[in-house]
């Protein structure tokens, strides 16, 4: 930029009060294609600076009005950036300096010579030019270290700088949030006090990174040790937990010169290391998760094998309990038996549904007596008891009695868990009917509402949000799965199971179970083992298990009816053809619906079902998460017999589906 291009966007102004001076200088400047002002006395000059933006006053020392150190003195107060020369007729070297002092740019002495003024006035404008291109430099400089103060401040991984000997230069904001370390504290400190004792190794040259570009240290996973006693900043973000941070380092080396320079000198290291603290969790819950799988795939493998050995057992006590009196020392040594035998079902059940949830298979039984019952037994030894209260009409329900009983143990658990002194944990059943209005999700209808409560430490508000969360526990050893088991559980049986909870207090949680139509506890159906149905005709079934088959054989025999066993579907299928050209078809059949290598339980009855349309399955399977079993209806099956089976439970189900041809009597 010359300072021919621009002279017309300088504005001088001129105060003399001399006219001819004024008009000869106007002219001098004018001719050099500057804008001129003149003003002829102080006064003037100060309308003249307050109506417009000038650039240079050349300023006569001896005015009418004020002086010109008084005109002086104002545009240094009022526009500081203003540059003045100043003139005077009085050839003094003092007035001069004084002029200087005050602040004048210049000092010109009358009389003027024409082309020395016009040098000096360049001169003047140049170094204002200069000054100007200076303060836009500098404050484009100011803006762009604003900026990146900013973006390094506000950033939410932590930044540093290192000397070259490795301690801390500089530190952002997030080294304070999230370390809990003031800046005061680690300014001038090593940074091996930080880096937690564990991964001190791996951090020796990669914190204090000097290599630079590609083979500079990225990604590498480290851990930092927080500050034991947090900073008042960095408490409001996380509590006073010293645990290891876990965080993604990424550091180079400074220089003084390029990288390609031989010369350059080390200055330190540059480093931001991102906090990795929520992908581990997530990691954490993935591997969690994939643990669970496992255990499934296990639990489900053994699942099969174990029913059926429960099976045998069951069956074979069943078969026992007949030969023997009531009321004798034997009988009741069975029932005992049995009682436990059905508890490891359960149990596998349990087992089952905890690691893959799993379609319940419902059935109308005795709520209040499975909740007793389950609440009993997972309370033996324990310092609270459970109080029962159960109204004799509370509605039926229709439910899957493993997973009710896991639920109401997991619920009685955790309230045992917060009473460790003991307590009365109640467990209470009530009938409730629903409108639209209703604050749950519940559909509108008829309910079973079970309440558990306890008078124990109580949920946090902020908590009661999460607890239903898988892997959310409180607890020293706990997976957090009881209550999202429970409530999977529940959600399948179309209820729903919600919490309230006041620190100090106790907690109630309480789960909905729908209604069955009309009857009541005292209608529903009776378990006792006294009543076997009878019934008769013939009853094909297709088990592979040779314990198991003994068992059927045995008991269906007890239980009035002809049984033929078949190990296979073709097997079964050419059983169930013969009978039928023979003119003795089969009342019903009972398949197991996994049958190793041969033709599934799924697959013989869609055949079957071919042959015969009418034909009355039943399906039994130790796997009650699978969607046959939980929708056999669609399979074509007309009923399920979960493995193992009570002799009780094979009689009625016989007898429900075989009552309506007429073809078992009770
Ligand atoms: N009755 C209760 N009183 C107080 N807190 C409870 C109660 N029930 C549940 N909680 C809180 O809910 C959290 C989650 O419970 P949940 O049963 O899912 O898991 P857990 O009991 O911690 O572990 P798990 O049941 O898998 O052994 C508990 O850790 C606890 O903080
Ligand atoms: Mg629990």
């Amino acid at each position: 930029m010359t300072g021919e291009e621009n002279v017309t966007d300088f504005r001088i102004l001129v105060v003399d009060d001399e006219p001819r001076m004024c008009q000869s200088l106007r002219q001098l400047l004018a001719g050099r294609g500057y804008m001129v002002e003149t003003a002829a006395s102080g006064r003037e000059a100060l309308r003249c600076l307050a109506a417009q933006a000038l650039d240079l006053v050349l300023l006569d020392l001896v005015l009418p009005d004020l002086s010109g150190q008084e005109v002086l003195d104002h545009i240094r107060q009022q526009h500081p950036g203003l540059l003045v020369i100043m003139i005077s007729g009085m050839a003094s070297i003092d007035s001069a300096v004084a002029a200087l002092r005050a602040g004048a740019y210049d000092f010109i002495r009358k009389p003027l010579e024409g082309e020395e003024l016009l040098r000096r006035v360049e001169n003047a404008l140049k170094q204002k030019r200069l000054a100007k291109e200076k303060a836009a430099i500098n404050w484009e400089l100011e803006q762009s270290q604003k900026r990146y103060r900013y973006l390094v401040e506000s950033s939410p991984d932590i930044i540093y700088t290192l000397d070259d000997e490795g301690r801390f230069t500089f530190v952002n904001d997030a080294f304070e949030r999230i370390l809990g370390y003031s800046r005061e504290q680690v300014l001038g400190r090593h940074y091996s006090e930080i880096v937690y004792d564990a991964d001190a190794e791996r951090s020796r040259y990669t914190f204090n990174e000097r290599r630079t570009g590609a083979r500079a240290t990225s990604g590498l996973e480290l851990r930092l040790r927080p500050s034991a006693e947090p900073s008042t900043a960095a408490r409001r973000e996380q509590p006073g937990t010293a645990e290891p941070l876990p965080v993604e380092l990424r550091a180079h080396g400074m220089y003084d010169r390029d990288p390609h320079d031989k010369e350059r000198n080390f200055l330190g290291t540059y480093g931001v290391a991102r906090d990795i603290r929520e992908r581990k969790m997530l990691e954490a819950h993935l591997q969690q998760e994939e643990k669970m799988e496992a255990i499934g795939r296990l639990a489900g493998g053994i699942a099969h094998d174990f029913n059926n050995f429960l099976a045998a057992i069951v069956g074979n006590i069943a078969l026992a309990k007949m030969q023997v009196q009531h009321g004798e020392e034997v009988h009741s040594r069975l029932e005992q038996m049995e009682r436990a035998s059905l508890r490891a079902r359960d149990l596998t059940q349990q087992l089952i549904t905890f690691a893959q949830g799993g379609a319940p298979v419902k059935r109308a039984g005795s709520l209040p007596e499975l909740i007793e019952e389950a609440a009993t037994f997972v309370l033996r030894g324990s310092r609270a008891r459970p109080k029962f209260l159960f109204p004799k009409d509370l509605w039926a329900v229709e439910f899957d009695p493993g997973q009710i009983a896991q639920v109401v143990q997991n619920l009685v658990i955790n309230a045992d868990q917060a009473m460790p002194e003991g307590g009365v944990i109640s467990l209470i059943g009530e009938n409730v009917t629903t409108t639209e209005s209703y604050r749950l999700p519940l559909k509108p209808g008829r309910y079973v509402r079970i309440t558990v409560a306890d008078q124990g430490c109580g949920i946090p508000r902020e908590n009661l949000s999460k607890i239903f969360d898988p892997f959310f526990s409180t607890k020293r050893n706990g997976a957090g799965f009881g209550l999202s088991t429970s409530y999977s559980i529940i959600k399948n049986h179309g209820g729903y199971l919600t919490v309230e909870s006041i620190v100090g207090a106790g907690t109630r949680f309480f789960f909905f179970l729908p209604a069955l139509a009309v009857r009541s506890r005292a209608e529903a159906p009776p378990e006792p083992e006294e009543k076997l149905f009878r019934g008769q005709g013939r009853i094909l079934v297709m088990d592979d298990d040779p314990m198991l088959q003994e068992v059927y054989e045995r008991l269906l025999r007890r239980l009035g009816y002809t049984p033929v066993i078949v190990a296979d579907g073709e097997q079964a299928l050419e059983a169930y053809g013969r009978a039928r050209a023979a003119g003795e078809p089969f009342a019903a059949v009972i398949v197991d619906l996994t049958i190793p290598g041969g033709l599934g339980g799924k697959e013989t009855i869609r055949r079957l079902l071919a042959l015969d349309p009418e034909a009355v399955a039943i399906i039994s399977s130790g796997y009650s998460k699978d969607p046959v079993m939980a929708r056999y209806e669609e399979y074509g099956f007309k009923d399920v017999v979960e493995k193992p089976f009570t002799a009780q439970r094979l009689s009625e189900v016989l007898r429900r589906v075989l009552g309506g041809k007429g073809r078992a009597q009770a």
